[in-house]
């Protein structure tokens, strides 16, 4: 596998960051406590990092791991919790954040898990989405992108541990 042709700038990707965090400042400018970011290690990192410099409303950081795929490109279905919440979010207000959506299996079973803990509200907040892929339907209220069918890599999304730190999201090609 090797780095393929850029799909989104690190640009676009900056316009679209400032644009979602508008959004999500204005949606969230009246609840009563920070509102609890929670970025799925480790692809959401830099999607989740930039996004909160963005926003001007108060935030509280926790952070869940999960592993779904192992070193390839194809996800087993099987999902497996590596490091839960480590703050308390019942009555909270919780904005999860996620690098990309493909089958929707690890984003449905997070949301099952922190729902179980008793949030006020609990949101998705998500950089790309590949709807074609989708297995279970999950609500996503904040989407930075629709891309086609395809591997990608870059800002934050990786192949077998690679490429994390590019500024642009490129596909990945054989
Ligand atoms: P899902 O459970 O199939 O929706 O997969 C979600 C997870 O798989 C994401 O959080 C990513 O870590 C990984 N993933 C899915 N598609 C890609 C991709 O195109 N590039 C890199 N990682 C991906
Ligand atoms: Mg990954």
């Amino acid at each position: 596998m090797k780095l393929g042709p850029e799909l989104i700038s690190g640009d676009a990707i900056q316009q679209r960051v400032r644009e979602l965090a508008a959004d999500i400042s204005r949606d969230y400018a009246s609840i009563p406590k920070p509102l609890i970011l929670l970025p799925v290690l480790k692809g959401s990192v830099c999607f989740a990092t930039d996004l909160s410099r963005s926003l001007t409303v108060p935030v509280n950081f926790d952070y869940v791991a999960v592993s779904s795929y192992g070193s390839g490109t194809e996800s087993t279905g099987h999902v497996q919790l590596l490091k839960d919440l480590t703050m308390d979010v019942a009555g909270r207000d919780v904005l999860m954040v996620e690098d990309i959506i493909d089958t929707g299996l690890t984003t449905s079973f997070l949301f099952e898990h922190v729902r179980r803990h008793g949030p006020a509200s609990l949101k998705l907040c998500v950089l790309l989405n590949k709807e074609e892929r989708r297995v279970t339907p999950v609500p996503i209220a904040y989407k930075g992108f629709d891309i086609p069918n395809a591997f990608v890599v870059g800002y934050g999304l990786d192949y077998d541990e690679l490429y994390r730190n590019l500024t642009a999201v490129h596909i990945l090609e054989p």
